[in-house]
């Protein structure tokens, strides 16, 4: 994509092994790989094959077992737990299939509310809040708690407040999984429309019909990557 551009994340031999109790299995093997950004990531793969792993690893959540993580130009894998977290506050933003709301806030103060722990004004985080959720086609919800808004509604509250940081990377773990088709659809566009040349956005999936909105598909089958190749995205209109 954006030739020279430092990685977002750069991942070298990365190996994940859970224990439990005597029992140690070894989840992740070997992966290697970078995410740029202006690009657009699709992470595929059966269940249980590690997707959710790797994409914590791979944002800072979860540290490897062995191997290096680079997140932001910052080494992630051996970086005290505070380091990470503030790269992965101030660099990351997560979408999630459950959304993560809180369920006492309505539309407009979830997204605010991240923006005041930033240190922003309250009265200047709602006002950008507002115009954030404004874009997302929320403007007639913003009173709305989580519990009075649809599904596809209240994941895009979630990219809002996933997007208030303005974040270098954009991750989502099934974020269309409890969605129908076309909500699912129209939440995947909005996620592309947050695609810019300085940020990237890596989405787990089992939906191949989303291979569409992607530039790169990764492929992971008992925690190799197995496949990754460039794919054209073919952002259809109908969807926003
Ligand atoms: N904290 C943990 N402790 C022990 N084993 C774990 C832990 N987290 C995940 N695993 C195991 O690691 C493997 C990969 O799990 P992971 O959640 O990454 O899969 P996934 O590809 O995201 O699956 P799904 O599509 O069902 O979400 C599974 O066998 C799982 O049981
Ligand atoms: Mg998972």
């Amino acid at each position: 994509m954006s030739g020279g551009a430092a990685p977002l994340v750069q991942a070298r031999n990365v190996q994940k092994t859970f224990k439990s109790g005597r029992l140690e299995t070894q989840v992740l093997h070997d992966v290697s790989l970078q995410l740029r950004p202006g690009e657009f990531t699709l992470l595929m793969g059966p269940s249980g094959s590690g997707k959710t792993t790797l994409l914590s690893i791979l944002s800072g959540l979860l540290r490897p077992s062995s191997g290096q993580v680079e997140l932001c130009g910052v080494d992630i894998s051996t970086a005290q737990d505070a380091v990470s977290a503030r790269v992965r506050r101030r660099h990351v933003g997560f979408v999630f299939q459950s959304y993560h709301l809180f369920p006492a806030l309505n539309a407009l103060d979830n997204v605010a509310e991240v923006l005041v722990l930033k240190g922003i004004d309250r009265m200047q985080a709602r006002a950008h809040a507002g115009s954030m959720l404004q874009r997302m086609g929320l403007g007639a919800r913003l009173q709305h708690l989580p519990s009075e808004l649809s599904g596809g509604e209240r994941q895009r509250v979630a990219i809002a407040r996933a997007l208030a940081g303005n974040p270098s990377l954009i991750v989502g773990d099934e974020p269309t999984g409890a969605l129908d088709k076309n909500t699912g659809l129209s939440v995947m566009g909005a996620l592309r429309e947050q695609l810019t040349p300085q940020r990237g956005v890596l989405i787990v999936t089992h939906d191949p019909r989303l291979k569409q909105f992607a530039d790169r598909v990764l492929e992971i089958e008992d925690g190799r990557i197995v496949a990754d190749y460039a794919h054209t995205a073919g952002v259809n209109e109908a969807y926003h």
